[in-house]
């Protein structure tokens, strides 16, 4: 915050930033990204990825490399901008429930470090792919997702971990024994290293981790095998009140629970985080355009994006905060409902906001704590160009995304 209480990032005066790139638009505090990064990489080790579908872009993904974490990939897409960054292949690890032949064949090509393979049929195109290319060159080495059966607190669109998910071999059902064996067979052409388990997302229970590990240890143990990868999913504090233990803490606890479960000491215990690196890291700042007062009602303020660049209120039922960069200690008294431009009343951004009683059309509105899954899950609904990503550092500013523009919007019509 600056002196005058104008809000200012890493020593850059929030609206002035505004008012060179315009609304909407997502600001990152650089170094704040660098410090989860480095505190993830402090905890968990070199292995550890940043779950790039949080949010990617070539300096993400260029920054998380400089940091010494990995990236986790889910895609095709995702994998040609890590590689487009220039972080190596083998700094890789490739993810997905569905993963096409020409993907497996990219992620071969570009060496990455570890595939997380997910189902039997993506065992029979590994397979497939080891036949078709030249001898001599290395296996990949893979993990298995084992799915252990525990649901974690969380909502149920991001819950992962139990019996009936799309992901990972289940392990109550024999699918992961089956799949080991599949995988260390002759003709698999993989190298298997590790088991992988992600039970969900936004989780603030530690418990929930624990329980996995535990349903997991003793399989785990008799596999043999040497890696271990607890996924992602620690959850982060959205609103007044929330509050979710640290990158550190979490490791911890991980790493107690392996032992308590009897999981061996030399075991490389490893995590994909996401959200708990990027989601603080960012707000987005809207620009009012209209105050519409429903006496005895609600008044709703609308502002310059909406669903199509931060569609978690209308998937999840998501709370955010508000507030304006003009006045950031303002008391909040005055309750809102802060909705977006698109042709849908479902069409919220934040649900009784609390903001200050001059609130007017023309203000800068920010909503914090947008780093994660805002970005990277922004659509083009109603031809609403996407938002461009400002990364702020000491003193200065870069646009590292740009506006899309409606050339952008008609570039792929035929
Ligand atoms: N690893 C795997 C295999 C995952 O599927 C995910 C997230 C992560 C790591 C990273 O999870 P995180 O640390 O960010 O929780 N769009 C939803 C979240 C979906 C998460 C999908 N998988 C949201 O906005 O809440």
């Amino acid at each position: 915050m600056g002196a005058t209480g104008r809000l200012s990032i890493a020593g850059v005066d929030v609206l002035g930033l505004v008012g060179e790139v315009g609304t909407p638009v997502f600001v990152y505090d650089e170094e704040h990204i660098r410090r989860r990064c480095r505190e993830a990489r402090r905890a968990f080790g070199p292995r550890v990825a940043y779950a790039s579908k949080a949010f990617m872009c070539k300096a993400m993904a260029a920054l998380v490399h400089e940091e010494g974490c990995c990236i986790d990939v889910s895609t095709g897409g995702e994998l040609a901008v890590a590689l487009a960054a220039g972080v190596p292949g083998e700094r890789l690890v490739m993810h997905g429930n569905n993963k096409s032949m020409e993907e497996l064949e990219a992620a071969r090509a570009a060496g990455v470090g570890r595939v997380v393979v997910d189902s039997f049929d993506e065992i029979d195109r590994l397979a497939t792919l080891s036949q078709k290319l030249p001898h001599g060159r290395p296996a990949p080495k893979v993990w298995a997702r084992v799915t252990p059966g525990v649901e974690a607190h969380t909502h149920e669109y991001v819950m992962t971990g139990q019996d009936d998910s799309k992901f990972g071999f289940g392990l109550a059902s024999g699918a992961a024994e089956e799949a080991l064996h599949r995988l260390r067979s002759e003709f698999a052409g993989v190298e298997l290293v590790g088991l992988h388990v992600h039970i969900g997302s936004q989780i603030f229970a530690l418990e929930s981790f624990e329980l996995a590990l535990s349903v997991i240890a003793q399989f785990f143990e008799r596999s043999g095998l040497e890696e271990l990868c607890m996924g992602g999913g620690l959850g982060v504090p959205y609103v007044a009140g929330e509050s979710a233990p640290s990158i550190t803490e979490w490791a911890e606890a991980i790493k107690v629970a392996a032992r308590r479960a009897g999981i061996a000491e030399k075991t490389v215990i490893s995590a994909e985080p996401g959200r708990a690196i990027v989601a603080r890291s960012a707000i987005t700042c809207y620009t009012v355009g209209t105050v519409k007062e429903l006496p005895g009602l609600r008044t709703y303020v609308s502002v310059d994006g909406g669903m199509s660049d931060n569609p978690r209120p209308v998937l999840y039922g998501s709370g955010y905060e508000a507030f304006l960069p003009r006045d950031v200690p303002a008391e909040r008294p005055r309750v809102v409902t802060v909705v977006g431009k698109h042709c849908e009343s479902g069409d919220v951004v934040v649900r009784d906001a609390h903001v200050p009683t001059d609130l007017c059309v023309g203000d800068v509105l920010a909503t914090p704590v947008t780093g994660a899954y805002g970005h990277s899950m922004a659509s083009n609904y109603n031809k609403v160009p996407r938002p461009p990503v400002v990364f702020v550092k000491d003193g200065s500013w870069r646009v590292v995304v740009r506006r899309e523009t409606y050339e952008d919007l008609l570039a792929l019509d035929a």
